[in-house]
């Protein structure tokens, strides 16, 4: 069993145990002996069980399992404690269970509510919430039923209670040590980078445009979704002008992937102000890393990105030869894009495919109809890439691929999610039963470039209750904490720092951190064993370990987020901060 359906499994058995309980309480307040016992033994059986899913939980990594074990397994202790033996001995009233039964049912859906608002870490406070809660909603019950509870047992139950909720409340309330992202925003140096090459400019505005032969409302850069294909060659300086037109909510461009310096990197509120309707700014930077990239505002990302504001960067080491085709795949308004294109290819072209995902989730990518290589992933080219047939690729939110092949004399199609989008002639063919390339294990090995790891990071992704902005909020969290309030990570110029990422939400997480580029380690325990991996976006999927590494060489404040937009707007964002 995945650790992903484990973590469904141990919430499902939760859920039903707390149901149990609850029910079997009410049943015996209503004097229902039978429905009584049975909804309580089920509930018994529940609660054991969970014993096994957190022991294997824990196993798989503590991260999954520490909410449970601390404060989910003493809560069903005393459950259990308290109401098996009422199961046991079999009451002559029935009634006389119902508050052990319900006291039960409390402690099950107060460790539940733990692990779902709160989850990793585990938290003292949040237990004695917990505490409070059952203690508060048991004396309560005990009331109602009329059950007389003796006055020093009703005292200590209120002082427990009490002395819980305000210890617990205090210690939840309290925001995390470390102090937020100063939010302040670094002037342009004008680095000089030399003079420009090419020079473009980027209005930003309203607009209507084509997607799947429908008219719809967009945000589109020059008018056009995706926006201009920028186009360089290694060595060239770019000079991209960017101005508003008329997006209230504000404009700025991020190179997705492009190492590019701090000041450049197109982050409102970290690397610049936004740029608002009828403002411009100038970015400027060498292009010095081949590959494929792609650029998107960064101002309110999600819906920004969403409506249409991106575009691709490709920076090709020496003019193209052959066939070099960009896929960037997007859904406008519901409406996939782009469109199918059909251009015959003459036999032993050699093609490239570069093949980017501007959405939020992931892709299926197949090409049919030839053998090809995976020649490049994020920009980086693979070591010793081998011929692949009949094999699909997962694209993930932000990420690229470049395919390569020779055209054959018979078409070629490509495929995403199951769409044709770019074919050299008439085919069809069935590629959803096609096995998908596990990356980590393609290509030839290469030793590690280092020996040594100067500071690591545990970053566990999850969601949780935010109670620290306006209005609270479910948040998508990074070791409980959502953004503004995750501490940033702290490194030093030369270090070579490593991030293991974990996730034990029910949710894909495509992991984006600017400004650098990670060489992938290891994937649940296991090594990378094909050519190294430098990647600037990987899904990190439910149950999750990844573990990654790469040299600060960078230095700035550099975003570090989920690139499912949605998410990252709703707090799963924080910031390296070189020292
Ligand atoms: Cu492509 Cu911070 O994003
Ligand atoms: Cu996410």
């Amino acid at each position: 069993m995945s650790v992903a359906s484990l973590i469904a499994a141990d919430l499902l058995i939760a859920v039903l145990a707390a149901a149990g309980w609850l029910g079997g309480g009410a049943a015996a307040a209503a004097r229902r002996r039978r429905l009584a016992l049975g909804l309580a033994a089920g509930a018994l059986l529940g609660t054991l069980a969970r014993a096994v899913t957190v022991t294997v939980l824990a196993r798989a990594g503590w991260w999954f399992a520490a909410e449970k074990v601390l404060v989910a397994g003493p809560l069903s202790l005393a459950a259990v404690a308290v109401a098996g033996p009422r199961l046991v001995r079999r009451p002559g009233d029935i009634r006389s269970a119902a508050v052990p039964l319900l006291f039960a049912g409390y402690a099950e859906s107060a460790a539940l509510l733990v692990t779902v608002l709160h989850g990793y870490p585990a938290s003292a406070g949040a237990g004695l919430l917990a505490v409070a809660a059952v203690v508060g909603a048991t004396a309560v019950s005990w009331r109602l039923l009329d059950a007389r509870p003796s006055p020093t047992v009703s005292r200590t139950a209120v002082a427990v209670a009490a002395a819980a909720l305000v210890t617990g409340a205090g210690l939840v309330a309290t925001p995390a040590g470390a102090p937020a992202v100063p939010h302040a925003l670094a002037a342009q140096d004008g680095r000089a980078v030399g003079e420009p090459t090419r020079r473009v400019t980027l209005t930003a505005g309203t607009a209507t445009v084509r997607a799947a032969g429908r008219d719809v409302a967009a945000w589109a850069f020059n008018g056009q979704v995706p926006g201009p294909e920028l186009s360089a060659t290694v060595g060239d300086v770019l000079e991209v002008r960017l101005r508003n037109r008329d997006i209230a909510r504000g404009v700025t461009l991020h190179w997705h992937g492009y190492d590019v310096p701090n000041d450049q990197d197109g982050v409102p509120g970290v690397t610049q102000a936004a740029v608002l309707p009828g403002q411009e700014f100038v970015y400027r930077f060498r292009a010095d890393q081949a590959g494929t990239y792609w650029y998107h505002t960064h101002s309110v990302s999600d819906v920004g990105v969403r409506m249409g504001l991106y575009g691709v960067l490709v920076v090709r080491p020496a003019p193209a030869v052959g066939v070099d085709v960009t896929v960037p795949v997007h859904t406008l308004a519901g409406r996939p894009l782009p469109e199918a294109r059909t251009e015959p290819v003459a036999a032993g072209t050699p093609v490239r495919l570069r093949l980017i995902n501007t959405d939020s989730t992931t892709h299926r990518y197949a090409l049919a109809g030839t053998a090809f290589q995976v020649a490049a992933i994020d920009g980086t080219d693979l070591r010793g890439p081998t011929p692949l047939v009949e094999t699909a690729v997962l694209i993930p939110a932000g990420g690229r691929y470049d395919l390569v092949f020779t055209a054959p004399g018979t078409p070629v199609a490509l495929q995403v999610d199951g769409r044709v989008v770019y074919a050299t002639g008439p085919t069809s063919v069935a590629t959803g039963g096609w096995p998908v390339l596990d990356p980590l294990r393609y290509g030839a090995a290469a030793p590690a470039p280092w020996s040594r790891v100067d500071r690591k990071f545990t970053l566990v992704l999850d969601r949780g209750l935010d109670l620290h902005g306006l209005l609270p909020r479910y948040a998508h969290t990074v070791n409980g904490a959502a953004d503004p309030d995750i501490p940033p990570q702290l490194v030093r110029s030369g270090d070579v720092v490593t991030f293991t990422i974990v996730n034990r939400s029910l949710v894909v997480h495509p992991w984006h951190l600017h400004g650098h580029h990670v060489l992938v380690l290891s994937r649940d325990g296991r090594p990378a064993t094909g050519s190294p991996l430098w990647l600037d976006s990987f899904d990190v999927r439910p149950g999750e370990v990844w573990r990654v590494a790469f040299r600060a060489d960078n230095p700035g404040m550099w975003a570090n987020h989920c690139h499912n937009l949605a998410h990252a707007e709703a707090g799963m964002v924080l910031h390296l901060m070189y020292q």
